[in-house]
């Protein structure tokens, strides 16, 4: 039985208007409504945290309300980035760091996801981590080795206390957008072997507490089979969440 509490999110990446982004988490919430027993988030692009965030609060879901990236500096002349004290005064209380696209597609190095992780963490926000291997990676047998390095250079420095605000999103690079899932063995391989890595670096209980979620290609059809893994404890969903109609399922096979 696992005792973690299966959380969803639902990354909208750079997707929707100021009008679909609203019709899109009206229709999450209202399909929600009165599920117990999982955590959910939406993480909607930047310009739309305060319309979609004011639609969750006035229908009283407890849906958070979460962005995709956020600045590792407070303040200051840094054009087009976003500090978490911004985000937290939008409502955002829970930020993506490291998500694969970040790392590869905009270059993010691991200097830049472990200062993003230690500044989002030590502003009280959640952090989802997000890693995983590349097809390159994975057919050279680096899988595990990749995703162990993403975890530790990310959380070096990070003290034990904040582990408790963190969870973890593996995500193969090549199950990204493509169709193509971790078979649920795989994913349950990786997941224990991250979780490996966290009680090496927090002890074995705080390891127990944290949450890995698998996102790739998640879908109304597949999850289940994802889900139903031991050390699987939900999903970051891509296209899927854009789709009341595929995420609201993903949600209840999340809850069980
Ligand atoms: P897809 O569900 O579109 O494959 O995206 C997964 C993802 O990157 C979630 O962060």
């Amino acid at each position: 039985m696992k005792h973690r509490r299966p959380l969803v999110g639902g990354n909208w990446k750079m997707n929707t208007s100021r009008l679909s982004s609203a019709t899109l988490a009206r229709a999450v919430v209202d399909g929600l409504v009165g599920l117990k027993g999982v955590d959910v988030a939406v993480f909607p692009p930047f310009p739309y945290l305060l319309s979609v965030g004011a639609i969750l609060r006035e229908r009283g879901s407890s849906i958070r309300l979460g962005a995709q990236d956020a600045c590792d500096q407070p303040d200051g002349a840094l054009t087009g980035e976003v500090s978490c004290a911004m985000l937290k005064d939008c409502g955002v209380s829970v930020v993506l760091v490291g998500h694969s696209e970040r790392r590869h597609a905009l270059e993010e190095n691991e200097t830049v996801v472990h200062n993003k992780a230690r500044a989002a963490l030590a502003a009280g926000l959640d952090v989802v981590l997000c890693v995983g291997e590349r097809i390159e990676e994975r057919e050279a047998g680096r899988t595990d080795m990749v995703n162990e390095e993403q975890v530790r250079l990310a959380l070096r420095e990070v003290p034990g206390e904040q582990i408790a605000r963190l969870a973890v999103a593996y995500e193969p690079v090549w199950a990204i957008g493509t169709g193509r899932t971790a078979t649920p063995a795989d994913a349950q391989d990786a997941h224990a072997k991250i979780r490996a890595v966290l009680a090496d670096l927090y002890g074995q209980d705080e390891a127990d507490r944290v949450r890995i979620i698998y996102g790739g290609s998640m879908k109304a059809a597949n999850a289940a089979a994802i889900l139903a893994q031991p050390d699987v404890d939900g999903g970051l969903v891509g296209g899927a969440s854009l789709s009341a109609g595929e995420f609201v399922p993903i949600v209840r096979a999340a809850a069980g």
